[in-house]
């Protein structure tokens, strides 16, 4: 019988793994240690909808790199693929894939974070994407079916959401971007209650209060 894995939730510690991928042998916890880790798994090389993704990942490296945070992608392809997918894509548009991707042939990795899920594919990873805090925490999880691209703009919104709301121990209200106003957490007591009527946030009701960060 096939053995089960939980795949992994928010709060959750990121599953370890060591994995051949396209920068060398890989040991994740070590990947993680200290920074934001993005690890998005794709369909297949060499398919269109995965090469505007993975181009896109790569474009933003200044980005990711500004915000603390290393790339990793992972298909259920060979490392020889993986290869010569990046030198194709390289000398075709210019753009390169420097982070590295795991050559994930015997699925394992797969398995261990849920992006193999076999009513939409049994041989090809889904769309997932996996944000780890430095802590090596599982903070945000997206899964797209293997017809529909992600959205850079919610990737990078969702990561600077999280480490703004950690920084500022604040949350972040519906398609709040940087710069917009936070919502601070609701009283504990009704002392705290009466303070925050007396103060200048932005109050809709006692429990529902914004504020800017600057
Ligand atoms: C694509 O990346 O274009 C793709 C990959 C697998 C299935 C469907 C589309």
């Amino acid at each position: 019988m096939e053995q089960i894995t939980l795949m992994p939730r928010i709060g959750d510690m990121a599953p370890d793994f060591e994995a051949v991928t396209t920068t060398g042998k890989i040991q994740f916890s070590d990947y993680n240690r200290g920074s934001w880790v993005i690890l998005f798994s794709h369909p297949a090389d060499f398919t269109p909808v995965c090469t505007t993704e993975m181009s896109g990942f790569a474009l933003e490296k200044e980005f990711f790199a500004q915000h603390n945070t290393k790339l990793m992608g992972l298909s259920i392809d060979s490392i020889h693929a993986h290869i010569a997918w990046v030198n194709a894509v390289y000398e075709k548009t210019g753009v390169l894939f420097e982070f590295p991707i795991v050559a994930d042939i015997d699925m394992s990795v797969s398995k261990l974070y849920g992006m193999l899920q076999p009513g939409e594919s049994e041989t090809a990873a889904v769309r997932a994407v996996f944000i780890m805090d430095p802590e090596g925490k599982v903070r945000l999880i997206m899964y797209y079916p293997l017809n529909v691209g992600r959205n850079m703009e919610e990737i990078k919104r969702a990561l600077l959401a999280l480490q703004t709301s950690d920084q500022h121990k604040c949350a972040m209200p519906l398609n709040w971007t940087p710069g917009e106003k936070v919502i601070v957490p609701a009283p504990k007591t009704v002392e705290a209650l009466q303070e925050r009527k007396k103060s200048d946030l932005e109050m809709v009701d006692w429990y529902l209060a914004k504020r800017s960060l600057n």
